[in-house]
């Protein structure tokens, strides 16, 4: 399918790389396709950035199916652009599709859509260090009704955003909060997918947390409220006693590409991180004898970010000294390596955009 472009008539002043936070400032162009039944997934373009005309009606505003995901593309120091994984986005988007009945699309045309808006807005990719373009494609119901039933239509989009780091901390370490009160997924429910239901559901916890002064929830499991599962916008790793720890995914956590990619690389070092269940008495006990090492996020945005502090119950304990860990560090250069291009691409996550 050929993909026509309708240039902006006027393009935007480019930011400040000093400026740049996360999701604040969109490029000038973005990708549409639309889905009916009788075509399929049709009439792909590249226009201006700008609004979707909705129907008050339309079926995303009520009932939420809408999917999500989440990559960046990274300059290189020859100024050559490229992307991370992408492919893995793509085929993770199709599954969430699959989960949320949306009808699935070409995933391979879909990343050459992506390359075509990046290369058409490619004057938007920052090189300042710590910075990238983040791509957000999106998938929305469209049909005007309020019956509850999977839509007949969809619009697909991809819109683009320069962005410096996720939290405001950066790469320093953050304070999170355990709920015992909230869940934020369910075995059996939609935890696992990007689905928009998932972020505003964590919402009220969030809002909480912050009042609290912490940065982010982190989320047990929604049935015996003991297991560790994520941070709701990270995946999370523990070490103990020098063992690498991460949850398994128990069917309510979002298996993550940086959470994999993390995986990886310690596999490469010869210090594989075990997947299993892990409860968060077992984490506070292992603060208690002095066994945990290091806690960080793992995730698109965040990349990885040191947990310096965790507060459960009316227990805050502190993490390591409260500078940034060994292997959060290790973990982090790695990968900022690979994607920026400063080290070679010996797992073949890299895929060129230009
Ligand atoms: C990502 O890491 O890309 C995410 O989707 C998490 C968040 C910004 C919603």
């Amino acid at each position: 399918m050929e993909i026509p472009i309708k240039q902006a008539l006027a393009l935007k002043t480019l930011p400040d790389a000093k400026d740049l936070a996360f999701g604040t400032l969109f490029t000038d162009h973005m990708f549409n396709m639309d889905y009916d039944p009788d075509n399929g997934w049709h009439y792909p373009r590249i226009e201006p950035y700008g609004a979707i005309p909705m129907d008050p009606s339309t079926m995303v505003l009520h009932y939420g199916q809408s999917i999500f995901e989440g990559l960046k593309a990274f300059k290189t120091p020859e100024d050559r652009i490229q992307l991370f994984r992408p492919e893995d986005n793509f085929t993770r988007f199709n599954r969430s599709a699959h989960r949320m009945c949306i009808p699935l699309f070409d995933e391979a045309f879909a990343l050459d859509a992506a390359k075509e808006l990046i290369r058409l807005d490619r004057r938007w990719v920052p090189s300042a260090p710590g910075t990238s373009l983040y791509i957000r494609p999106t998938i929305i119901a469209m049909d005007p009704f309020l019956g509850v039933r999977a839509s007949y239509t969809y619009r697909f989009f991809i819109i683009l955003s320069p962005v410096g780091a996720y939290y405001k901390e950066g790469f320093n370490p953050v304070k999170i909060w355990v709920t015992e009160k909230y869940v934020r997924a369910v075995p059996g429910g939609v935890g696992e997918v990007k689905t928009a239901g998932n972020y505003a559901a964590s919402l009220f916890a969030g809002e909480e947390a912050h009042h609290k002064g912490y940065t982010q929830v982190l989320w047990l499991d929604g049935v015996e409220r003991k297991y560790v599962e994520e941070v709701g916008s990270m995946n999370i790793f523990f070490v103990i006693d020098d063992e690498i720890i991460t949850p398994s995914l128990s069917g309510s956590i979002l298996s993550g590409i940086t959470r994999d990619s993390v995986m990886a690389l310690a596999r490469k070092w010869g210090h594989p991180v075990t997947e299993r269940r892990i409860t968060i008495d077992e984490v506070m006990a292992a603060h208690e004898a002095g066994k945990l090492q290091e806690c960080f996020g793992s995730g698109t945005a965040a990349v990885i970010s040191p947990v310096g502090e965790i507060k459960y119950k009316d227990k805050q304990i502190k993490i390591g000294d409260g500078k940034v860990g060994s292997w959060a560090r290790k973990f982090f250069d790695a990968i900022t390596d690979i994607q920026y291009g400063h080290a070679e691409d010996t797992e073949g996550w890299i895929h060129p955009v230009d």
